[in-house]
């Protein structure tokens, strides 16, 4: 099946007469985040995992510093020049900005005269969720950078994945996304100190049952530069501040940098919702720290009551979720046979995921996706639920 995706993806360069053997694809899974919501941009620790749901990019590389690239997913043509990334973003289209964002992040690493790339791009889902857009940053990146011959760590990869989105893009991220597509493995769940730019890939406990994810996209995508999540992490930057002063330590600057204990004395003294956004990520950094122990332990049924809480969390401290989301969750969280579920993401729209057991698998997805096209029949058209597997992550073949 994937194999079959890869050729298809080779296909669309093969037909200009590019030969297959010159033709690579970069194969950029999208992720999913059991537990650690909001907490990478506060060096909290967060886990990750890759899924089975990929941006495909067959390129070949250019005779020139000249990036062209069409979608299988949106109409017209990227076109720009590597050698002169300055005012990449009015250049290009509206869906092309990520490969701009890409090669301005890398421009400081390319060639005197940088080698461009002939490229199509297909995605398997929309936008909202899942990561695609880091996703497809990523095949970008890697593209670049092989063509380029530019040979980068797994952790500088982020680190310019990040900066990327951060300067070009316009999202203050944290790393959950970039780390979990470079270096996530099949099989296991990710656990990923967003301090240090690094990850530990968890076997799973052989206690466990074998389990499915299960994801429901609610039919909406959205643009995280257009949501509240810039404003979310302004708050946390400010409650950080406010407990530099309060506990003296002037150095301090992220959530994370405060123990448990400094957040129980001095917590009360935050603003209302300064509060409420510290109390969701010192929430969430103990239930990453127990969700670890239980992953190895193969106890999936107590991990899931923590995505649960998770969720509960997201909702009533940090304040996301739509309307579409928590009356989700709710269908989620109801249903028998469902381990844990939470919003997938930013949790401003997008969708949720939720761990089940392989043998009830089908027959919960279906549930899921009737009930929840029944409460939203506005949104049948577009919303669905379907299985994912956890995946390796980004690679070029
Ligand atoms: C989005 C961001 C990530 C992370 C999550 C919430 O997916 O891209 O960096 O903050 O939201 O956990």
């Amino acid at each position: 099946m994937l194999a079959d995706l890869i050729e298809r993806q080779r296909g669309k360069l093969a037909v200009y007469g590019h030969p297959a053997e010159a033709i690579r694809v970069v194969v950029s899974p999208y992720r999913i985040c059991p537990l650690g919501a909001h907490s990478d941009h506060q060096y909290g620790p967060v886990l990750g995992m890759a899924v089975n749901a990929h941006t495909f990019l067959s390129f070949v590389p250019a005779d020139s510093s000249e990036v062209r690239i069409t979608s299988e997913n949106y109409s017209g043509e990227l076109h720009f020049d590597l050698s002169a990334p300055e005012g990449l973003e009015s250049s290009s289209t509206p869906w092309g900005r990520y490969a701009a964002a890409a090669a301005q992040a890398l421009s400081d690493r390319l060639p005197a005269s940088p080698r461009g790339i002939i490229g199509s791009v297909a995605g398997a889902l929309p936008g909202g969720g899942l990561s695609s857009s880091a996703s497809v940053l990523l095949s970008y990146l890697y593209a670049l950078a092989e063509v380029n011959g530019l040979e980068m760590s797994p952790s500088e990869l982020v680190s310019v994945a990040l900066r990327a989105e951060r300067d070009h893009v316009g999202v203050s991220v944290g790393i959950l996304d970039h780390a979990a597509i470079v270096g996530s493995r099949k099989g296991h769940l990710l656990s990923i100190d967003t301090r240090e730019v690094s990850w530990q890939a968890l076997p799973l406990g052989s206690a466990a049952p074998d389990f499915r994810l299960l994801v429901v996209f609610t039919g909406i995508s959205r643009n995280l530069a257009k949501t509240g999540y810039n404003q979310r992490v302004k708050q946390c930057f400010s409650a950080a501040r406010r407990l530099a002063t309060l506990t003296g330590k002037a150095d301090a600057g992220h959530l994370g940098d405060f123990s448990e204990e400094e957040w129980r004395i001095h917590g009360d003294r935050l603003p209302p919702e300064e509060q409420r956004r510290a109390r969701h990520f010192y929430g969430e950094r103990s239930r990453v720290e127990r969700g670890i122990e239980l992953w190895k332990e193969g106890d999936l049924e107590t991990f899931g009551r923590l995505m649960n809480a998770s969720c509960e969390s997201s909702i009533s401290n940090y304040q996301t979720g739509s309307k579409e989301l928590i009356s989700l969750q709710n269908i989620l969280v109801d249903t028998p046979g469902i381990y844990g579920a939470r919003f997938s993401g930013a949790g401003f729209g997008g969708c949720s995921i939720a761990l089940v057991a392989t043998d009830e698998a089908e027959q919960i997805r279906s549930h899921v996706e009737h009930t929840f096209k029944s409460t939203f029949p506005q949104h049948a058209g577009r919303a669905r639920a379907f299985l994912v597997e956890s995946d390796d992550g980004v690679r070029i073949v």
